[in-house]
């Protein structure tokens, strides 16, 4: 495995491996890698010839400068897990190299970007679309590999390939979750005891909730999420939306669509965690 930190050395090894015709895969990543990202890196080397992972905390993404400032940064760590994984590149470089000036474009990619974390978190898909597009144009991978937790980015993400005609497949890969239940994410790291202890109650509540929404509402099951969450310490669900799994607008009965999904985001102490759950498929 090589670390490759400049853009333009990247560009030539992508070169020659596109040469000898080689299929290229891409896992874009903000690095604190745990299974989750491991699953998604071997699904990558398994199914490439030649397999990039992408390590770059984006700071055009975060709309929360504090949250920018405590991301987990763990690069050796990482390093070492994807080389066990078998990964080809690690693409590892640093703010200026990305960004050498400000990154001014402005994406419009429709309903899929503005409602949930659109509207909760302005900006902050604008600028995954500016680095995603941008890691697309230098590694111009066959096939890009994302996880369903963060399931509004992949919509966001297939709406921006469809826009900028981009050839890239993205392969959207399910959950991973830790025994209890609690999705994974780099952000469980900064969940004091008390609250790691508490957090698995997200997914308990989105599971129960399916058997709960066989004789209830959308309207009730969403304020059964809401209220069965709240009542736990330190949490607070800041929205709870059942959606259309293809455009993400809210539905308003179980019959308005074929495939729902239910998108949380709660507070536990000061970290925000995100989870989904699909109710029809
Ligand atoms: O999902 C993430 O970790 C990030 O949003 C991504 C796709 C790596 C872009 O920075």
């Amino acid at each position: 495995m090589e670390i490759i930190t400049k853009i333009a050395d990247l560009q030539q090894k992508m070169s020659s491996a596109r040469i000898q015709g080689k299929r290229v895969g891409l896992l874009p990543t903000m690095g604190a890698l745990h299974e989750g990202h491991i699953t998604l890196a071997r699904t990558c080397v398994d199914a490439n010839d030649c397999s990039v992972v992408s390590v770059f905390v984006n700071p055009t993404q975060f709309n929360d400068k504090n949250d920018l400032l405590l991301y987990p940064r763990t690069l050796d760590k990482d390093c070492a897990l994807l080389d066990e994984v078998g990964v080809t590149y690690v693409f590892a470089p640093s703010v200026e190299e990305i960004y050498p000036e400000e990154d001014t474009r402005v994406f419009h990619l429709g309903s899929v970007a503005e409602v949930m974390e659109g509207k909760y978190r302005p900006g902050h898909f604008n600028g995954v679309a500016q680095i995603v597009s941008r890691l697309f144009d230098i590694v111009k991978p066959d096939n890009a590999y994302f996880g369903e937790k963060d399931f509004q980015q992949i919509a966001v993400i297939k709406a921006m390939v469809k826009q900028l005609g981009m050839k890239v497949h993205i392969v959207a890969c399910p959950i991973v979750r830790e025994p209890d239940g609690l999705a994974l994410s780099s952000r469980n790291v900064r969940l004091t005891p008390e609250q790691r202890k508490n957090a698995p109650k997200i997914a308990e509540t989105l599971f129960k909730s399916r058997t709960f929404a066989q004789d209830h509402t959308v309207a009730e099951t969403i304020k059964y999420v809401t209220d069965t969450i709240d009542a736990v310490p330190e949490m607070r669900v800041e929205y709870y939306e059942i959606v259309d799994g293809n455009n993400l607008l809210p539905v308003i009965s179980w019959e308005d669509s074929e495939y729902i999904v239910g998108c949380i985001t709660v507070f536990c102490g000061n970290v925000r965690l995100i989870d989904n759950i699909s109710y029809k498929h």
